[in-house]
């Protein structure tokens, strides 16, 4: 369900439906989206790792830094829900102790805006203009070698 003349908003079922799967696969438009539940709050955001295209419906939500991410199964990868960064762990060597901190790469991952209308959950694809790395994992080329052994 679209609503007319709004071409990058769809439907993704209800909240309740929603919640109670936890996490929801959906093409919108030719675009692989994945809309996951955590603590009351809902994201949308591309469901190809910005890194090699690792499955993030299979990802592991923890906090790093006080920032919320999915962790990418396949090498680890952290990013944030809410915007999509990639962060990653320095140490300033002139700094002693030497203390690892979390930083943020930038907006890696392409995240989507979820909406809800009187109990209906829907997404509204992010088409920002500029490159997103994740951008790269959304073509047909790639979901074509997705299926081969
Ligand atoms: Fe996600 Fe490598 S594919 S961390």
């Amino acid at each position: 369900m679209s609503s007319p003349g709004d071409q990058g908003v769809c439907f993704v079922g209800t909240r309740e439906a929603v919640v109670q799967a936890g996490r929801v696969v959906r093409r919108v438009h030719g675009r692989d989206v994945l809309v996951l539940h955590h603590q009351g709050a809902l994201y949308a955001l591309d469901l190809h790792c910005y890194h090699s295209g690792g499955p993030l419906q299979e990802g592991d939500i923890e906090e790093f830094g006080g920032r919320l991410c999915i962790v990418c199964p396949w090498h680890k990868y952290k990013i944030t829900l809410a915007e999509g960064e990639g962060l990653y762990q320095a140490v300033n060597p002139l700094v002693k102790p030497l203390r690892p901190v979390w930083c943020s790469k930038g907006v890696k991952q392409r995240v989507h805006q979820v909406t809800e209308v009187n109990g209906d959950i829907f997404i509204r694809l992010d088409d920002s203009a500029g490159a997103v790395e994740s951008d790269h994992y959304q073509t047909e080329e790639y979901r074509a070698k997705l299926v081969q052994p």
